[in-house]
């Protein structure tokens, strides 16, 4: 169908009290599963690569390319998204690449530190007509804000969101990033809370560890945009794991990459189903 904007899919979640999920990519096969996904669960998706994955190629241009055409041949509407970036230089090549949004994440720093450059870089990228997400981090903090006794303050993120001018906000509410257990215990109080005070939809990262349940309830409270990659790397990993031991003289790598993309496929239209359904 066509390649979409973040603030798009992100905006009529947030009208419409649902969620939307964004899943990370990290390669051909990983944009090919979620698109297929989509098509099978019939909802829409934000694609969403991450500094990280940026590093692993070595560049953001070869696989942002790849989801771009993807995208763009794609049965349902896929909005790109730079996921996690704290160099700003990334951030303007995503844009001109033609990404819709970013996440800005300079949570690591001061209080004040992070405003001065969420604010700078929102202006830059809102000139561009791009969306930003950015995060509230905890000052001094090691384990960052999405450790799972971290608490965003509903006060201080109102203000921020004003002083910033971002578009979303990603949220420390319980959940931590890398779980491969779903047994996170969100704080659904203070999302409640925080869909009251904070302007902008909100966004729950380290998703992974959340039940379908929880997820079900912390979009009810006010969770918008829902973050997924690990939960997707385990039943990719599964499956090739599953066909390799099954055939120790298999060498195309497109039998274990072709079932690992099946297998996440399938699990990106289970949790699409859950995360749009009202
Ligand atoms: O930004 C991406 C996420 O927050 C994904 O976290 O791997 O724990 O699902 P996860
Ligand atoms: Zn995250």
């Amino acid at each position: 169908m066509t390649l979409t904007t973040t603030a798009a899919l992100v905006g009529a979640a947030y009208e419409a009290g649902r969620g939307v999920a964004a899943f990370n990519a990290i390669n051909l096969e990983t944009v090919e599963a979620i698109a297929a996904g989509a098509e099978t669960a019939n909802v829409p998706v934000i694609v969403q690569i991450s500094e990280n994955a940026v590093r692993y190629h070595g560049g953001l241009a070869p696989l942002a390319q790849a989801a771009i055409a993807v995208a763009s041949n794609a049965a349902m509407p896929i909005s790109l998204h730079l996921d996690h970036a704290t160099d700003e230089r990334l951030v303007g090549i995503a844009v001109d690449l033609g990404f819709s949004s970013v996440m800005y994440d300079a949570s690591q720093l001061a209080y004040e530190e992070n405003l001065t450059r969420t604010a700078a870089v929102a202006r830059r990228c809102h000139d561009r007509g791009a969306h930003v997400e950015a995060e509230l981090g905890e000052v001094g903090g090691k384990a960052g804000v999405h450790a799972p006794g971290v608490r965003t303050d509903p006060d201080e993120a109102a203000a921020f969101v004003a002083a910033t001018g971002v578009d979303a906000l990603a949220v420390a509410v319980g959940s931590s990033h890398k779980m491969t257990t779903r047994d996170a215990a969100l704080d659904e109080t203070l999302i409640a809370e925080l869909r009251r005070t904070v302007p902008v939809p909100l966004v729950l990262h380290g998703s992974s560890g959340v039940s379908d349940e929880g997820l079900r309830s912390a979009i009810a409270a006010g969770m918008t945009k829902i973050n997924i990659a690990t939960q997707l790397n385990k039943a990719f990993t599964a499956a090739v794991r599953e066909t390799l031991a099954a055939d120790p003289s298999l060498v195309d790598q497109r039998r274990y990459l072709g079932a690992g993309r099946d297998a996440m496929a399938a699990e990106a239209a289970r949790l699409l189903t859950v995360i749009s359904t009202r």
